[in-house]
């Protein structure tokens, strides 16, 4: 699905989603179709990610999260696996600089413990050096599953009525949102799938409640930041009603 617009790019900033989130598929199919090893399509998808992060920020997005390794990734072929957190490492490290430069806030989403050592040492000491940072939250998903995310936080909560700290009676939407890894993050107005499948793969599937999503036939390591702003100016064209009738729409003229 593409947007209809040609190449005006122009986006109207008031309108900008406050959350954009990316499952970025189509590495493996991109390095096939180049008759090459799957793990150099990671690697040019990785310098997509850098592209798309400088774009988020220069249009004033706050918050960015990719999908960058499922809970159902583990299942690979280990040398993929291995090929994977190397490049996750090397991308933290090498981007640490730009990310404080540009007042950009690293944030993981999903079993950090899980990772590699060494991944999560790149990881702890960039969250830390930019915590403070105000202008753009990237968020890794890493590792991540919504089932795994949303059974966790039933256990928290379960754990809490268990020592009597929470009255069932106050459970609530908030409060489950509240032990989800996205915590004190506006839920995604916008959801894009790269590589043309039609399904979510157990990403952000609590917070999708009300997202707009759009599906590229682009393998991520072709996506590109005039498709990305395409796509922005799709979702601005939208009429999000969140389950309401249109905002001029009235029952009494
Ligand atoms: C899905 O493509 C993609 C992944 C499982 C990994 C995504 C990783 C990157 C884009 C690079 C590293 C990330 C960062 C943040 C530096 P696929 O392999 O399932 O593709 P296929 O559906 O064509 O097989």
């Amino acid at each position: 699905m593409k947007s209809n617009s040609t190449h005006d790019l122009t986006l109207d900033c008031e309108k900008l989603p406050l959350h954009v989130a990316i499952i970025m598929d189509g590495n493996g199919r991109w390095a096939k179709k180049k008759m090459m090893n799957r793990v150099k399509g990671h690697e040019q998808g990785s310098q997509i990610v850098r592209s798309i992060v400088t774009a988020a920020r220069e249009l004033g997005i706050g918050t960015l999260t990719l999908y960058a390794f499922s809970t159902e990734n583990w299942a690979r072929p280990k040398y993929e696996v291995q090929a994977l957190m190397i490049l996750l490492k090397k991308f933290i490290a090498s981007e640490r600089k730009e990310l404080l430069k540009n007042n950009i806030r690293l944030n993981v989403i999903g079993q950090k413990h899980k990772l590699t050592s060494d991944v999560q040492k790149e990881v702890d000491i960039t969250m830390e050096l930019t915590k403070d940072n105000n202008k753009m939250l990237l968020n890794l998903a890493l590792s991540y599953g919504s089932r795994e995310e949303i059974t966790s936080a039933v256990k928290q909560i379960a754990e809490k009525i268990a020592s009597k700290s929470l009255d069932p009676k106050d459970i609530t939407q908030d409060l489950i949102s509240d032990h989800l890894y996205t915590k004190a993050m506006p839920d995604p107005d916008l959801i894009i799938r790269t590589g043309g499948e039609y399904r979510l793969s157990n990403f952000l599937l609590w917070q999708a409640a009300y997202s707009e999503i759009y599906i590229s036939d682009t393998f991520w390591p072709d996506f590109t930041r005039d498709e990305f702003i395409e796509i922005l100016k799709n979702y601005q064209e939208r009429d999000r009603r969140f389950g309401k009738v249109a905002c001029n729409t009235s029952n009494d003229g």
